[in-house]
């Protein structure tokens, strides 16, 4: 039967175009609502990928040959469409990565390393942290805190889960060197204001580092009107290829950056006992790159294009809603920040019923959630509920699928009591 939505394709169109969809599981149609963890690939990214590794493969930037040269034309094509799809201007530079952890390591290490001159965060400094990170957006900084002598500071939520501009003006001072946050949590799906927060932090002279892994696959982000020197993302969270991401950010911020991966590529001149570093963007992409998943991350942005940011974005929020209010009108049931704005995740405890039973009751009826700490656990400790389970929504996800696992958590209640 045919389910209406805001988007402008029918969702069984949508969702035909995902190979892996057609499938069932413990004899259910699957029901995949893992979303913030990893979306699937529609046809369009695995043709991209597989085209070129069928017709085009070569090592790219080195070859004088036809492949070699299409190879680099198809890269740095992918590099100019994924520009274009955050937003980037001219005065913005984007470094393709294997994920979001990595262009974020590359930034709080890139900060805190010294390659002869100081490093940019320097004894004394601070580094202000949102409360609502994933591990990613946290430890690299734990790191370069250590590294660097800085100390570290951090934005707490409420108890709700929301961020307020208040604390983060208490909090900055002339002392804060950077200030990094989510577009919005994995763990609670909650979007915190994060231009009011990234312009508060700039204002102050802070540089400023945004992870926009949750908000990518939906969000239309435009990076040249955001006060943000750096902006993470991955392409296995928009329809893209795991293993591919990038590092987005104004040019003069990501020329402070120490290289993490020092090698081929990224050298003008090599001696024996020296190098000298080519300019942006290769400075920062030593060694071979995963090509073909520049080039799916690159269709992937096609692909969520052509349903339109607006209603996509609509369409997610309205089954997250769907999806909330009806958890919260199961006995028993907590759902995480409840009022989360627009987002596509939700998150939810429930009494007697551990996450990881309700996710093993939930996948016997073909529904494939997320149970656990996120990778966020000090948010989920600050917010005294432990591990959770979690849903969350993509472009093919549909009501009938929401109400299915309404369902199913009842049954899960019901078994456990
Ligand atoms: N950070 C990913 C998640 O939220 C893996 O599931």
């Amino acid at each position: 039967m045919s389910e209406s939505s805001n988007l402008p394709v029918a969702l069984e169109q949508i969702a035909a175009q995902f190979p892996v969809l057609a499938q069932r599981v413990h004899d259910a149609p699957l029901a995949y609502l893992d979303n913030a963890a990893t979306t699937q690939m529609p046809q369009s990214v695995l043709a991209a990928m597989n085209g070129f590794e069928q017709h085009d493969r070569a090592n790219i930037h080195r070859g004088v040959h036809t492949l070699s040269q299409r190879a680099t034309d198809a890269y740095e094509n992918a590099r100019t469409s994924v520009k274009r799809f955050v937003g980037a201007d001219s005065s913005h530079e984007l470094i393709f990565t294997s994920g979001t952890t990595e262009a974020l390591n590359m930034v709080a290490q890139g900060l805190s390393v010294s390659d002869g001159a100081p490093a940019v965060i320097r004894p004394g400094d601070e580094i202000i942290v949102s409360g609502l990170e994933h591990h990613a957006n946290l430890v690299p900084w734990q790191q370069a805190a250590r590294r660097s002598g800085a100390t570290l500071r951090f934005l707490m939520p409420d108890a709700e889960g929301r961020v307020h501009a208040r604390d983060l003006k208490s909090l900055l001072s002339s002392r804060t060197r950077v200030f990094a946050l989510t577009a919005c949590s994995n763990a609670t799906g909650y979007r915190p204001p994060y231009e009011d927060l990234l312009a508060l932090a700039a204002q102050a002279g802070a540089l400023t580092v945004l992870d926009a892994a949750q908000a990518v696959g939906h969000s239309a982000l435009q990076l040249s009107t955001l006060a943000c020197d750096f902006m993470a993302f991955s392409a296995h969270k928009m329809y893209g290829p795991m293993g591919m991401g990038a590092l987005v950010g104004r040019r003069a911020a990501l020329e402070r950056l120490v290289p993490l991966r020092f090698g081929g590529d990224m050298v003008d001149w090599v001696s024996l006992d020296s190098a000298g570093f080519t300019g942006l963007p290769a400075r920062l992409e030593g060694g071979t790159p995963h090509v073909a998943g520049t080039i799916g991350m690159a269709a992937a942005a096609a692909f969520i294009t052509s349903i339109g940011h607006e209603p996509l974005e609509r369409h997610l929020g309205a089954l997250r809603e769907h999806a909330a209010k009806g958890l919260k009108g199961i006995d028993g049931i907590r759902v995480l920040t409840p009022q989360a704005g627009l987002s596509a995740i939700v998150s939810f405890v429930a009494d007697d019923v551990h996450p990881h039973d309700m996710g093993t009751l939930l996948d016997e009826d073909g529904i494939a959630v997320r149970t656990g700490h996120h990778c966020a656990q000090p948010l989920l400790d600050h917010l005294g509920v432990g591990p959770t389970t979690r849903a969350s929504f993509a472009a093919y996800n549909t009501h009938d699928e929401v109400e299915r696992l309404l369902a199913g958590v009842s049954r899960a209640l019901k078994v456990f009591r």
